[in-house]
């Protein structure tokens, strides 16, 4: 009912505030066999931290992560796999300032009045240090999903304020460029301009919002459970779930309002479907193609220029939020939209093997096609 377990059959369940003592999360349902070790967390967790470069937040937290259960010798035993992270570098002093004030944009009221309590430090349970245990869960299902389908799932920022990827629309991405540099760009040669863009925007004392670009590749086709457990009803449920994010699009998303039937069908011949508006989505079952996703996220509303709100004496207050903040949240919300398209996919193929594990490969069987 409180809704902190996400998935069917890999069911994630995450625990932890912002500055309490740790953050963590509990996999139940996980196929045995899979080799983890504690290393394996390392990559993606760095990816989503604070502190690896000067345009995210300045916390720096290790995000060492210990596995208490499910794992054996290295490999999971398909009993609950706990993980826990330390919290290492809360400075809960930035909040006392704000501990009675609500800041605007944030989810400071709503829990108030939810709760009728809340813990202020860092934002709590709001705060995308939960989405940490989100991308560890993640690594796990990446790592089976890529062994057991060849599926990969990548992320990139799509737009940066005003600012979008100097690219033809259809242009393939080069995820070597989006993973060399802080912004997950995919173009090099503006990564100066989004620099001093970033740099310009914290000395202002604000924030700017953001697209994120997922897709999955290798896919196959039939993943999805009609009809209220839609592959892109869930994709777009997990992705809403990210702290800030304000839209989600699958496939071409709000464009197919201004397209043609003609154009927007994905038109098949036996080497593959011609074009992907449908986002690899078809019925709520996947096609075989790409699965893409695109997801808006608001500014930050934790940010220096001061704001008008009221506090828990009923009063009317001037809000400036000090402490170490994103500039823009957007930035390093691309692992962690790849780490929900990730639980989504690991999740809907177990209940199709559990469902539909005797059903044989049916014929024709379009290859898949990038777009
Ligand atoms: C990676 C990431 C980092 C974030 N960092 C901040 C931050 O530094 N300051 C802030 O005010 N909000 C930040 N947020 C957004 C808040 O967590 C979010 O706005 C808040 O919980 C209210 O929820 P909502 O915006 O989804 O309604 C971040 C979000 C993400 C995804």
């Amino acid at each position: 009912m409180s809704s902190n377990t996400f998935g069917k059959l890999f069911a994630v369940t995450t625990f932890g505030e912002s500055h309490g003592p740790a953050i963590g999360c509990v996999i139940d349902g996980c196929p045995p066999g899979i080799a983890i070790a504690p290393e394996d967390f390392a990559h993606d967790l760095a990816r989503r931290a604070t502190g690896k470069s000067r345009y995210t937040s300045q916390r720096r937290e290790a995000d060492e992560v210990e596995i208490l259960s499910g794992v054996y010798e290295g490999r999971t035993t398909g009993t609950p796999i706990a993980l826990v992270i330390r919290n290492t570098d809360a400075r809960s002093k930035d909040y006392a300032g704000i501990a009675d004030t609500f800041r605007p944009g944030h989810a400071d009221y709503t829990y108030w009045q939810k709760y009728g309590i809340r813990d202020p430090r860092g934002g709590g349970r709001a705060s995308a240090r939960e989405t940490t245990m989100r991308v560890a869960a993640a690594v796990i299902a990446k790592k089976w999903l890529k062994d057991r389908f060849g599926i990969e799932v990548h992320g990139w920022l799509a737009q940066l304020g005003g600012i979008r990827p100097d690219l033809p629309a259809e242009a393939a991405i080069d995820f070597a460029v989006v993973e060399s540099n802080p912004f997950f760009w995919p173009v090099a040669a503006q990564v100066p301009e989004l620099e001093h863009y970033i740099n310009a925007l914290r000395k202002a004392g604000d924030s700017v919002g953001a697209r994120v670009n997922v897709v999955a590749t290798g896919v196959p086709p039939g993943w999805g459970e009609p009809v209220y457990g839609k592959l892109d009803a869930e994709l777009a449920s997990a992705l809403m779930s990210i702290n800030a994010v304000k839209g989600v699009e699958i496939g071409a998303g709000f464009a197919s309002v201004a397209q043609n039937g003609s154009e927007h069908r994905d038109e098949m011949r036996l080497d593959g479907f011609t074009s992907n508006h449908a986002g690899g989505i078809l019925g709520g079952i996947s096609s075989g193609q790409e699965v893409t996703a695109s997801i808006a996220l608001k500014p930050a509303s934790s940010i220096l220029i001061p704001g008008r709100s009221v506090n828990l004496a009923g009063e009317e207050v001037e809000v400036r939020t000090r402490g170490r903040h994103d500039p823009c949240v957007g930035i390093r919300a691309t692992p962690i939209a790849e780490a929900m398209v990730a639980l989504v996919l690991m999740d809907q193929a177990l209940r199709h093997r559990a469902q539909c594990g005797d059903v044989a490969e049916a014929r024709p069987r379009l290859p898949a096609s990038a777009r």
